[in-house]
């Protein structure tokens, strides 16, 4: 039976690293307030100044590392999935900025999806039915986030700018008839009732215009969050979505070599540990350094994760997500 497996994947984060301490220039906040409550110890982000560089950028950068992890190249790629919060552009998607960048050939798709922090579960789960259908061979999955041009840095918006990182990472998923390895399961979920507790409402279409000064003046262009109630969520639907992948496997907890949470808060990952009594060298953690990057998040950890031996060839790996939307999901790999 075919199976999706990960061929080869890649990351990219810009050079510019921002400290806490940094930010506590800008806005009224301080290291340890950011690293009790999220773990966070810097982020990086795009040189506006020197470099300006969009999702799209960082994305083909993911990409193009992908596709030579894989051994492939961009004439091989069949479908391009692109999941991101922070297009470069309203329209069109980065998708197919992307594939302009990798010069990917004219004729081939691409797919941009709108799932926040769960756009790359989403991403892996359209990915696996595609590949499975045998529609598509080799299919190049992104996820990439430039958050920093689009974070308030004014006291009012503290509680957002300091959680967001810009960052990329990229996998390339293909079929293998190995037994017993690749994409086991993946469940994606939403509750769409709670759109307004994580959103950036303006610029949007049910306003004429689209964007006003006042809305500027406002910072209704800036994300806005009711951070209590998604940590609430976010700490009950992962390990949910995580047991259902696991249930549809006949698997539990203690099967799981390595656990990729999506990096939404360190105290979020904590407690899914612990909830799913997960010992912690079993979860993988890296918003330390990168802050949330969103879509690219689950990627990026994952591929550190490969990187350091920590997730290795026949490893059971398991990825959860969720955010915005509210959506989730979750995923469960034999690498
Ligand atoms: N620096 C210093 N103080 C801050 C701050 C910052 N960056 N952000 C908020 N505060 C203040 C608040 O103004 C509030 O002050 P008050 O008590 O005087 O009103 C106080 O800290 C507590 O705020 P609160 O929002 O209740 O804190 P919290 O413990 O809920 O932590 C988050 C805030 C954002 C860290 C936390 O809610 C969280 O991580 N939520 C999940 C967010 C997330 O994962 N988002 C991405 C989803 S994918």
């Amino acid at each position: 039976m075919t199976q999706t497996a990960i061929l080869g994947m890649g990351h990219y984060v810009p050079e510019k690293i921002v400290t806490n301490d940094d930010l506590s220039k800008l806005i009224e906040t301080s290291d340890e307030w950011i690293q009790q409550r999220t773990g966070i110890k810097q982020r990086h982000y795009v040189d506006f100044e020197k470099e300006p560089m969009g999702a799209s950028d960082l994305g083909a950068k993911a990409g193009a590392a992908a596709l030579e992890e894989a051994g492939i190249t961009k004439d091989d790629v069949d479908l391009i999935i692109y999941a991101t919060l922070s297009p470069d552009k309203f329209f069109p998607g980065d998708g197919v900025l992307v594939q302009a960048k990798l010069d990917i050939p004219a004729g081939v798709p691409a797919l941009d999806i709108r799932n926040q922090c769960s756009g790359f579960i989403y991403g892996l789960s359209i990915a696996d039915a595609f590949i499975k259908c045998g529609t598509y061979k080799n299919i190049l999955l992104i996820g990439s986030e430039v958050h920093s041009t689009g974070l308030e840095f004014e006291t009012r918006g503290r509680d957002v700018t300091v959680i967001f990182g810009d960052g990329a990472a990229a996998a390339v998923l293909g079929p293998t008839q190995e037994e017993g390895k690749g994409l086991l399961s993946t469940t994606i979920h939403a509750d769409g009732r709670f759109a307004d507790e994580l959103h950036c409402p303006y610029p949007g279409s049910k306003m004429m215009p689209r964007i006003t000064e006042e809305n500027i003046r406002n910072g209704d262009h800036y994300p806005q969050m009711n951070g209590r109630n998604v940590f609430k969520h976010a700490v009950s639907r992962m390990p949910e979505a995580i047991m259902e992948v696991l249930a549809a496997n006949d698997l539990t907890p203690s099967d799981i070599d390595l656990l990729v949470p999506h990096q939404a808060n360190l105290r979020i990952s904590e407690m899914i540990q612990r909830r799913l009594e997960l010992p912690p060298e079993k979860v993988m953690n890296n918003i330390q350094k990168y802050g949330n990057t969103t879509a690219a998040s689950i990627p990026l950890a994952l591929n550190q994760a490969r990187q350091e031996g920590r997730a290795k060839p026949g490893d059971l790996i398991c990825l959860a997500a969720f955010g915005a939307g509210f959506t989730w999901g979750a995923a469960l790999i034999r690498l």
